[in-house]
């Protein structure tokens, strides 16, 4: 085998957590190449781009809140530089979230998060239906309570991926066109990896950003091999004609039976509707029973959708995690970082990651507010059976 290239980084993986990896890595000085055959491809693709730290809390997920509520803090400014460094519109629309409850147990659902949001002293309103209404006044009849919260807002993640292809090439970033077949370990120590089609790509830090595939790399030990597992999403775009418009004017969102069901209005006019949540491996089949899904509950929610014309359907894989937190920072292997696992909040911690990665690859060190998140917390709960 030949190395034909070296760089100081080399990330695996050319989604917007790979890319946000090696843009700030280039802004350290660092040489730096990124591999994957679609940069700018993956998850976020499909994703709605909610920025929703308030509305997608969790019952046990504080710890994680504290790192979304700091990406969504530095969100401003990260996209304010994205864009000056690119001249790339982001679709970054500080217009909020509305999640709202349709039936008497939705409801209960919706005033327990409202109660654990106020004990983690996070501002959210209660508001009656007809209050709901008043906001949206698509919203059907039925709405039977809301929570607005202001602070939730969105991106388009496609215009985000692009913005951060460009942003690396500008920054001097070298994008391999291909697969990273197999990481190569030198003297117990990640050098580089060998490419699908046999090229080795050399590397003084190696980072380990490939998503839902990251789990399943070959030549990583392991005990350092990431527990990440692809959750499928099946995700709607509707168009609303200029002759609807407003047709909403901010995230709406519910439960409905016990599924999330998520309206997110672009200033463009789209409308994505997203999203399943399915554990069934790396299958990305678009399927009747969740475009059905889908629309019966947004149509609960919005019954004027139906009028829309609908333009795409497509399904995508989080990269989940045991605890549904990322895995960033140094492993036990010299030389390999990861930047991985982000489940539901790729996009949303997005400019966290950036920073965070940056600073790892700088110092060998997570930053404060990263510490929990090492890589480190489940070394050998790697996945012994990958899914089929
Ligand atoms: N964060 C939205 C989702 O994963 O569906």
């Amino acid at each position: 085998m030949s190395r034909t290239r070296t760089s100081d980084v080399l990330v695996i993986g050319g989604g917007i957590i790979g890319l946000v990896t090696a843009w700030r890595a280039a802004g350290r000085g660092f040489t730096t190449a990124v591999v994957d055959p679609e940069p700018g491809g993956g998850a976020a693709q499909v994703a709605a781009g909610m920025l929703a730290a308030v509305t997608e809390l969790h019952y046990g997920e504080q710890t994680l809140l504290g790192l979304n509520l700091e990406s969504a803090r530095r969100y401003p400014d990260f996209a304010a530089e994205l864009t000056e460094f690119t001249g790339h519109d982001l679709g970054y629309r500080r217009c909020g979230t509305l999640a709202v409850a349709l039936d008497a147990d939705d409801r209960a659902h919706l005033r327990d998060l409202h109660a654990l949001q106020r004990r983690s002293g996070l501002d959210s309103e209660w508001l009656s239906g007809r209050e709901c209404r008043r906001l949206e006044p698509m919203l059907a009849p039925g709405v039977r309570g809301g929570l607005r919260v202001d602070g939730d807002h969105q991106i388009d993640p496609r215009r985000l991926a692009g913005a951060l292809v460009a942003a690396c090439e500008r920054a001097g970033v070298v994008f391999h066109r291909t697969w990273a077949e197999r990481l190569d370990v030198v003297r117990d120590r990640a050098a580089g990896v060998t490419t699908t089609d046999g090229t080795g790509l050399g590397a003084g830090q190696v980072v380990l950003a490939a998503g839902s595939l990251s789990g399943r790399l070959a030549g990583v030990p392991d005990d350092v091999l990431p527990p990440v597992r692809p959750v499928k999403g099946q995700v709607l775009r509707l168009t609303v004609p200029q002759r609807y418009a407003p047709f909403l004017s901010r995230t709406v969102r519910a439960v409905v039976r016990g599924s999330q069901v998520y309206l997110v209005p672009r200033q463009s006019g789209e409308l994505v509707v997203g999203a399943t949540s399915e554990e069934l491996g790396w299958d990305t089949t678009v399927t009747a029973g969740g475009v059905y899904e889908l629309l019966r509950d947004a149509h609960e929610l919005v019954p004027g959708i139906t009028e829309l014309p609908l333009t795409e359907a497509r399904a995508g894989l989080r990269p989940g995690s045991p605890d549904n937190a990322p895995l960033l920072g140094p492993t036990e292997l010299d030389g390999l970082s990861l930047a991985t696992g982000h489940y539901r909040n790729g996009v949303l911690l997005t400019p966290v990651t950036g920073d965070v990665m940056a600073q790892v690859l700088a110092t060998g060190e997570l930053p404060e507010e990263a510490r929990a998140f090492t890589s480190r917390r489940f070394a050998g709960a790697a996945l012994t059976e990958q899914p089929a």
